[in-house]
C-alpha cells in the first residue's frame, strides 16, 4: 500500500493505562513477543541495525515482557527498560533477572521520562499509541536525553491492511521531520519499518 505523509492521524487521546492493563490481564504476553516469529525477526534486525558494537547506557521505553531488553543487555553496559503496566514490569524483571546490567522501572510516558543521558534509546511499537501532543512531548524528552552523537532506534509495525491507520510509517515520518536528528539507517519490509537516527550536535538540543 502506498502511503503519503499526513494520510493518517494519531489518536485524539493516548491509549489509556487501563487499556494496556486489560491486555495483560487477558494474556500474559499480549503480543506474543516471546514466541511470534515476526517479533523474533524484528528483534534480530533491530540488533543487527545498531551501528555501534557497544553502548554505555540504553533506555528502552515500552519494554513489555523484556525480550528485546535481554538482547540489548549484551551490547550495552547498562539498560534501563520501562513499561507503564505493573505486570509487564514484573515479567520483564523476571526475564532479565540474571542480567545485573538491566534495570526495569514502571513509568507512564511521556510524563515519567527518566533522569540522565543515554547514548542509545530504543523504542519499539510504542509511539503510535500516543496522541499528537504526547508524541511531541515524548520526542522532545527523548531527544533531550540522547547524547550528542547518540543513536535513537525506532521500530514500528506497518499496517498495510487498513489505509488511514496511524502506523510506523506515520510516526517515523514525524521523527524524520524533527531538527537535530540525522537518519543513518532505514529498513522497511512487509511487516515493520525501522530507522536509526543519530543526534547531531548542531540543532539537537530540544526540550
Ligand atoms: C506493543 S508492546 C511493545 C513491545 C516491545 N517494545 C516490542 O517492540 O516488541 C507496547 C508496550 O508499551 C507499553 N506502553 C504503552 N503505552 C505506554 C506509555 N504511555 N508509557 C509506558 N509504556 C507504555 C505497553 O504496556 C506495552 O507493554
Amino acid at each position: 500500500m502506498t502511503r503519503t505523509p499526513g494520510d493518517a492521524a494519531p489518536p485524539e487521546q493516548s491509549f489509556s493505562l487501563d487499556h494496556f492493563i486489560g491486555l495483560y490481564e487477558a494474556k500474559d504476553d499480549p503480543w506474543d513477543n516471546a514466541t511470534k516469529w515476526s517479533d523474533q525477526r524484528k528483534y534480530s534486525v533491530a540488533m543487527a541495525s545498531l551501528p555501534r558494537e557497544r553502548y554505555r547506557r540504553c533506555y528502552e521505553p515500552g519494554c513489555a515482557v523484556g525480550r528485546l531488553s535481554v538482547l540489548l543487555a549484551g551490547r550495552c553496559d547498562e539498560v534501563l527498560a520501562a513499561d507503564c503496566v505493573d505486570e509487564a514490569v514484573a515479567q520483564a524483571r523476571a526475564t532479565t533477572a540474571a542480567l545485573p546490567n538491566v534495570q526495569v522501572e514502571r513509568a507512564l510516558l511521556p510524563a515519567e521520562l527518566p533522569d540522565g543521558a543515554f547514548d542509545l534509546i530504543v523504542i519499539g511499537d510504542l509511539l503510535y499509541y500516543l496522541s499528537a501532543d504526547d508524541l511531541r512531548v515524548m520526542l522532545d524528552g527523548t531527544v533531550a536525553r540522547l547524547e550528542d552523537g547518540g543513536d535513537l532506534l525506532v521500530v514500528h509495525f506497518r499496517d498495510r491492511e487498513n489505509p488511514g491507520n496511524y502506523d510506523g510509517f506515520n510516526v517515523h515520518a514525524v521523527i524524520a521531520a524533527r531538527p537535530g536528528l540525522d537518519r543513518v539507517i532505514h529498513h522497511e519490509d512487509e511487516w515493520f519499518v525501522l530507522d536509526v537516527f543519530r543526534k547531531n550536535s548542531i540543532t539537537g538540543h530540544c526540550g
